[in-house]
């Protein structure tokens, strides 16, 4: 029989607890063979508070003007779980999106039509309890924002709410400028997201560029700066000429981030699974891959099969 015995440590804050997130107790079980299992649980906001080590300094709307106005860049992912998020956030990244790209990555889906607000609650409440640091960006999905403005809001409200989103974020220009100026005149930061616009899809009948033509590209910029007027903090630029993204950015306060929008946004974000090639069959230009883990997985996956089938796993000291 393993002889259990139970302590607690509390993971600091300032991250200079080894491997172990920030926010954390960690629970340790300690066995006479030696070995200790880790046992989570989170650390309760009102313990940290009373924490007397250094805090992390939250990354906050504000922080991102500042960072525009200093020519800093902004570095964003997407995020939808806690194992992800905690990563992302200790390797530094500022801005967490719970996109609806979770419909394709996590769920499956062709389109990010099926996401719903459900399934960003959940997802954005995982990414939270993952991340101290960055700020977190829960998408709005669509038809949770295009109805009616209170509904906008009323969503929204529950984003922040319930599942701990920092800001959210919606599609479109013109049409969702009452629903924006809502939200944001009630204290709710909402980012922007304007040229390919996933969620219209249907509408468009395809993901090419778009603002590749002159009147497009002057309907762009012209949301581009309603948005900034009605509130919002940042816009997510995606899939539009370089120039164009160039032109919108130096003529906003708020910070650009671009996706497939050249070099000049204040911030690029991308898809993670795209980012670190675990989605093998898809290589539009705009993604940099800086892994290839749809093969290191598969690798993996396929060593621990063999060793499984002729029975090298596990060994004596592997086992108990
Ligand atoms: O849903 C998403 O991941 C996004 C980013 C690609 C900007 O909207």
């Amino acid at each position: 029989m393993p002889r259990l015995c139970c302590s607690v440590s509390r993971a600091r804050d300032s991250g200079t607890s080894g491997n172990r997130a920030p926010g954390l107790i960690m629970l340790r079980r300690t066995r006479t063979a030696g070995d200790t299992d880790y046992f989570r649980v989170s650390l309760p906001s009102m313990n940290s508070r009373m924490e007397h080590t250094p805090k992390v300094r939250a990354v906050t709307t504000r922080r991102l003007l500042e960072m525009k106005a200093s020519g800093t860049k902004i570095v964003c992912l997407t995020a939808y779980d806690a194992l992800m998020a905690s990563i992302f956030d200790q390797a530094g990244v500022d801005v967490l999106l719970v996109g609806d790209s979770l419909g394709n990555i996590v769920q499956g889906h062709e389109t990010t039509i099926p996401v719903t607000l459900e399934d960003v609650i959940y997802h954005t409440k995982a990414v939270r309890r993952g991340a101290s640091r960055a700020l977190i960006v829960a998408d709005m999905p669509f038809m949770s924002y295009q109805v009616h403005p209170d509904e906008a809001f009323r969503n929204a409200g529950r984003l922040m709410k319930e599942a701990g989103a920092s800001a959210v974020k919606l599609e479109g220009g013109q049409r969702v400028l009452d629903a924006v100026a809502r939200m944001t005149s009630a204290g709710i930061p909402v980012m922007g997201h304007l040229g390919l616009t996933p969620q219209s899809i249907y509408q468009f009948g395809s993901y090419r560029a778009r603002g590749q033509d002159e009147e497009e590209a002057e309907q762009i910029y012209r949301d581009a700066i309603a948005l900034e007027q009605a509130g919002a903090f940042a816009i997510v630029l995606e899939k539009i000429p370089a120039t164009l993204a160039k032109r919108i950015t130096e003529s906003l306060h708020i910070p650009t981030i671009g996706i497939g929008a050249g070099p000049w946004c204040d911030g690029q974000i991308l898809v993670y699974a795209d980012m670190l090639g675990l989605t093998a069959n898809f290589h539009p230009r705009f993604v940099r891959r800086y892994d290839n883990l749809f093969e290191r997985i598969t690798d993996a996956v396929r060593r621990y099969s063999e060793d499984i089938r002729r029975g090298d796993f596990p060994n004596e000291h592997e086992s108990y």
